[in-house]
């Protein structure tokens, strides 16, 4: 079997102009790493369920993106946090919503998915579990980074909620680019069993409302694996993908019209997200190693690896400029 991994780091209004080398520099080397933590644990013949839960837990752990450390804030000046894992083998499936002081929301969920009791737990009542499982618990303020808080106070400033994330680069020079961009975590694996898992995590879309609920956590709309089909972790605008059960709606494509993941992936995409104002992107493998990332927006920080391969990280969309075939690059 051709174990594989795949892992996003949110997608959104992501151009070469949007990021110094230096910063360029910095989110490839984090993807590399992450890549690393999942991969390794393939080779060794682990699961693509250890796999996904590794690979999310430091995508949390980098305050570069949008999920546990650097999440976003809230209108409030808060943070609340989702998070969902799914195991194709056995459709069992664990996800937290709201939680404000769980450091790695993605181990959270595990624990919800290994006791079996429930899908989905929230607010206060996920914490108390997690904090029973021996999770560990930050204060409010572990969550804060200066780019995030400009972020938020510029969306305050300017009074437009939903801002997205990954946009802190950019707003100085391109304030026009606010509302564009998006974020969220999440990573795909086929294990050398043949199974499939998914994870994803996210601190939502700046300036949401508190209690406000994205895709990420939600079985089917962000996150979904089905050895049947294919794992799936999607990144974006999260009404659009929860209204389309947009990770679910990939394996179904396959599964009742017999389509090809590509086919898939793209239709769900490119075509039906589109067609509600939905913006974002997704990576997904099928049972037979087959990865897709695609995105309507103008990037995704993504990265694939194969056991015993090479790792390759991407952030911006292909394209004909002379610069693409440099994009795929050995990490
Ligand atoms: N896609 C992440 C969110 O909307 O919360």
């Amino acid at each position: 079997m051709n174990a594989v991994i795949a892992i996003h780091g949110g997608a959104g209004t992501i151009t070469r102009e949007d990021l110094s080398a230096a910063q360029e520099r910095d989110y490839r080397a984090a993807l590399e790493h992450v890549l690393l933590g999942g991969q390794g644990i393939l080779e060794r013949g682990g699961s693509a369920l250890d796999a996904v839960t590794e690979a999310v837990f430091r995508l949390e752990e980098c305050p570069l993106f949008n999920a546990g450390k650097g999440a976003v804030f809230t209108h409030a000046g808060t943070h609340e946090l989702d998070a969902s894992i799914m195991d194709g083998r056995s459709l069992a499936a664990g996800a937290v919503a709201c939680v404000k002081s769980l450091r790695n929301p993605i181990l959270a969920a595990r624990r919800v998915m290994e006791d079996g009791r429930h899908v989905l737990l929230v607010g206060e009542g996920a914490e108390a579990f997690a904090r029973d499982a021996g999770l560990e618990t930050v204060a409010p303020g572990y969550y804060f980074t200066e780019a995030r808080y400009a972020q938020w106070r510029r969306a305050l400033a300017e009074g437009r909620s939903g801002l997205l994330d990954h946009d802190a680069q950019a707003l100085a020079a391109r304030p026009e680019a606010i509302g564009a961009r998006m974020g969220t975590v999440g990573a795909v694996a086929l294990d050398a069993q043949g199974n499939l898992a998914a994870a994803t995590s996210t601190g939502g879309v700046t300036d949401k409302c508190v209690g406000r609920v994205g895709d990420s956590p939600l079985i089917g709309a962000g996150c979904y694996a089905n050895n049947r089909s294919a794992a799936v972790s999607c990144t974006g605008t999260g009404e659009t993908f929860i209204r389309l059960l947009a990770a679910y709606d990939v394996g179904a494509l396959m599964e009742y019209r017999g389509l090809a993941l590509a086919d898939a992936c793209e239709i769900v995409v490119m075509q039906k997200l589109p067609a509600i104002g939905g913006l974002g992107g997704l990576i997904a493998v099928d049972a037979q190693g087959t990865v897709c990332m695609p995105f309507n927006s103008e990037g995704m920080y993504r990265g694939e690896a194969r056991a015993g391969g090479a790792r390759a990280t991407a952030i911006y969309r292909p394209s004909a400029a002379p610069r693409a075939a440099e994009e795929w690059r050995p990490a």
